[in-house]
């Protein structure tokens, strides 16, 4: 299985108890590298490549448009099945969205897309989707019988009754505008809150922001402090299926209004 570099740790250690030979490829800025897949899907041979190609967990990450074409290339030549994860999509708080890979030509009878009520509705629901070619739709139905039998019969009708009657596209424009002011709020404080010389980018949707300690800094030790100051972040380590970037850390903004954001941030830097 190939994964982004870094990737959704629930997703690493989903592949691992199924055995999986976990590979990562190289990232940047803008997600996965079209040559670095190319190279590492004919060296490695891969079932699939695990994608999240918009703001992704844990980078905020979004796969511009001609990566997306290279990527479904790459998938068709080197017959390769594509899982694209995108729990976040819809949260976009500016600019304009990029199709699914799953729309595109060549990865069109390749790709399971999926996605999931627990960024826009609850996740307590437990409540996803995939779309997956006719070809393993029922290997797929089978894999879910053997794990669970099914999802909860009272908790899809409670989704059915919720998605009846909420204006969903109000219901996301909503949170979009909430949760633009949070990441507001982190952005324009982190310049304070993490040691100079630190990184981060500016992600325009999702749930989080991805920073960089500068050298001779551990985002591990820098957590032990900041706990002490009643401030959480989360490490990257765990994130990365090869090499761990032991100065990465991962800072979502989505659960406290500003003030709280600032005074969080206040601490963080109290921390250190
Ligand atoms: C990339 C990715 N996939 C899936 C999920 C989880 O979705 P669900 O709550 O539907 O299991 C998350 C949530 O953290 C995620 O970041």
């Amino acid at each position: 299985m190939l994964v982004e570099e870094p990737s959704y740790l629930a997703a690493l250690q989903c592949f691992a108890l199924a055995g999986a030979r976990v590979v990562p490829v190289a990232c940047d800025e803008d997600g996965i590298v079209p040559e670095a897949l190319d190279a590492t899907a004919a060296a490695e041979r891969p079932v699939a490549l695990y994608l999240i190609p918009n703001f992704q967990n844990p980078t905020g990450r979004t796969l511009p448009a001609a990566r997306r074409v290279a990527v479904a290339e790459i998938a068709a030549r080197r017959g390769l099945w594509l899982i694209e994860d995108d729990p976040y999509g819809a949260l976009r708080f500016e600019g304009d969205a990029e199709g699914p890979i799953a729309a595109l030509g060549p990865a069109a009878d390749r790709t399971l897309a999926l996605s999931t009520l627990s960024k826009i509705a609850a996740p307590g629901l437990r409540i996803g989707w995939v779309r997956t070619p006719a070809a393993l739709r029922r290997g797929l139905v089978v894999a879910k019988q053997a794990a669970d039998l099914h999802s909860s019969t009272i908790d899809q009708a409670a989704a059915a009754a919720w998605l009846a009657d909420v204006d969903l596209g109000a219901r996301i424009a909503g949170l979009c505008e909430v949760y633009r002011e949070r990441r507001d709020a982190l952005l324009g404080g982190l310049a304070g809150a993490l040691p100079p010389g630190s990184t981060w980018n500016r992600p325009a949707g999702g749930m989080f922001v991805w920073a960089r300690l500068p050298q001779g800094h551990d985002a591990q030790e820098l957590l032990a402090r900041a706990i002490e100051q009643r401030v959480a972040f989360v490490p990257g380590a765990p994130f990365f299926a090869g090499t761990p970037d032991s100065r990465a850390l991962r800072l979502s903004f989505t659960t406290h209004p500003p003030q709280e954001i600032r005074s969080g941030l206040e601490r963080l830097r109290a921390s250190w």
